[in-house]
């Protein structure tokens, strides 16, 4: 099954049960500061959980566009992602979990055709805030779940939300599909990671409010999200993602230009697919690469697939030409995202213009870095590493920031090639030390900046532009 495919019966499925399918929200919250980027479906919909009414009713279904910055630390493997689709259908105090497990059971074995065998559903154990969910597993039981396949999991693995610090949220219920090579085990076991979740669906019961206690709401609702990416693939068999057409054409593109092949190079392909193709949607959602916020998430995925690129040998702008790929994929966005249409100029400029600039340092750059750690680990060979702690780790990744506009993880990145020295380290102390070197750093150039405006200097941009490039 290919990725489009499956949007669309999905899509289809809901619109037959009465739901109206609305367009996916940019990837920009429109309405919250709290957070840099929509993670979940649910997300732009908060407001109608809570009672208010949407112009589009009580039933919707959509793919919703995600970015989840959480895992970028993740991306290289066969699974994680920073953008992905989201699909999902949304009751609004409308139906509840007595129409929604059957909804998911039928969905799951007659139109994924997925045999009732290679299934097994999580509920939640009960706590203090909310009570064993014993009529969800009844509710899966009565479809044909058998009980060894239900199993009951704590608040970490089967609880939901909110999507902010407060915000709607509930207990959840989880699908899993077996994906080993001999016969699912008749037991469900939740540590076997043979067994990959397709399906959440959240009951959505509950507010957390600003003191963190959970309130009874005026409603109840549900969320559901199911992930295109991690979908598509086990449904066509492959427990690498990026084996899908999503990614095929990219990575093929990625093979081209590098002349090396996929299966012999897998973190580097995979780091710059995913990123790239976050990086077009972000820009096509308005995002420019900057040092700040959003943009410097744009910013550090475009930067680290450039330095992936180096690692398999690409020594010129090759970025813009990976977007023309995802751009141009007839077998997934192209025609589906208007905004990749009407931006595909700016995409490719922004990417291009990115690139140049970052090349300008980054020989330069990662030739400093290899003296740096070479040095060092001569001092750790000879034990005498007491200067290099782990603020002086993060310092120096500040100066590399500053000097060659390199994002932390790519000093990190770096690090790693090293092996005594980042063994030695937790590379979230020397990401703390570098965030507090940047803060003062911030603060200097605010005070630099407010004392030139006020000796009547006109230009300080230059200065300023000059600390933060
Ligand atoms: N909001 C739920 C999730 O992201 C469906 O898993």
């Amino acid at each position: 099954m290919n990725a489009r495919e499956l949007k669309n019966i999905f899509i289809e499925f809901f619109l037959k049960k009465k739901h109206v399918e609305i367009p996916s929200a940019m990837l920009v919250p429109e309405n919250d500061p709290t957070t840099l980027f929509i993670s979940a479906g649910i997300q732009p919909l908060v407001p109608f959980f809570l009672g208010k009414k949407h112009p589009s009713g009580d039933r919707l279904v959509n793919v919703q566009k995600c970015v989840r910055t959480g895992d970028i630390e993740e991306v290289g493997d066969a699974v994680h992602h920073t953008f992905f689709e989201m699909l999902g259908n949304w009751s609004l105090g409308d139906y509840f979990k007595q129409e929604m497990i059957p909804w998911s059971f039928e969905f799951l074995t007659k139109t994924l055709n997925i045999p009732q065998n290679k299934l097994a559903v999580s509920v939640f154990a009960g706590d203090q805030d909310a009570p064993k969910d014993e009529e969800t597993a009844k509710l899966w039981e009565k479809q044909g779940i058998p009980l060894p396949r239900i199993a009951y999991l704590p608040k970490e693995n089967n609880w939901w939300g909110p999507p902010g610090i407060t915000g709607p949220c509930g207990t959840d219920t989880e699908m899993f599909y077996w994906t080993g090579d001999n016969q699912a085990p008749e037991v469900f076991d939740p540590k076997d990671n043979r067994w990959v979740e397709i399906w959440n669906d959240v009951l959505i019961q509950y507010l957390k409010n600003n003191q963190g206690k959970y309130e009874q709401l005026v409603q109840n609702n549900i969320d559901t999200g199911m992930g295109v990416e991690r979908t598509t693939a086990v449904l066509s068999g492959f427990s690498d993602n990026y084996l899908t057409n999503i990614w095929q054409p990219i990575i093929k593109e990625i093979e081209n230009i590098s002349t090396k092949k996929y299966s012999e190079n897998l973190v580097p392909m995979r780091i710059i697919a995913d990123h790239l193709r976050a990086a077009i949607f972000m820009i096509a959602d308005g995002v420019e690469p900057s040092n700040k916020e959003r943009g410097y998430v744009l910013r550090r995925l475009i930067r680290r697939s450039i330095r992936q690129g180096k690692i398999i040998g690409i020594e010129n702008n090759f970025c813009s030409v990976i977007a023309q790929a995802v751009l141009d994929n007839q077998d997934n966005y192209a025609g589906t995202y208007p905004e990749l249409d009407l931006n595909e100029n700016k995409i490719l400029e922004t990417l291009e213009a990115e690139e140049t600039k970052f090349r300008r340092t980054l020989n330069k750059g990662l030739n400093e870095i290899e003296k740096d750690f070479i040095n060092y680990t001569k001092l750790f060979e000879n034990k005498k590493q007491e200067a290099i702690s782990a603020e002086y780790l993060g310092k120096k990744a500040f100066y590399y920031f500053e000097s060659f506009g390199f994002p932390v993880e790519m000093f990190l990145d770096e690090a790693s090639f090293y092996k005594t020295i980042i063994k030695m380290f937790d590379r979230d102390e020397i990401i703390k030390y570098f965030n507090i070197e940047k803060q003062k750093h911030t603060e200097q150039s605010r005070t630099l900046s407010a004392g030139k405006f006020k000796s009547g200097l006109a230009d300080h941009s230059e200065v300023i532009t000059k600390y933060h490039t």
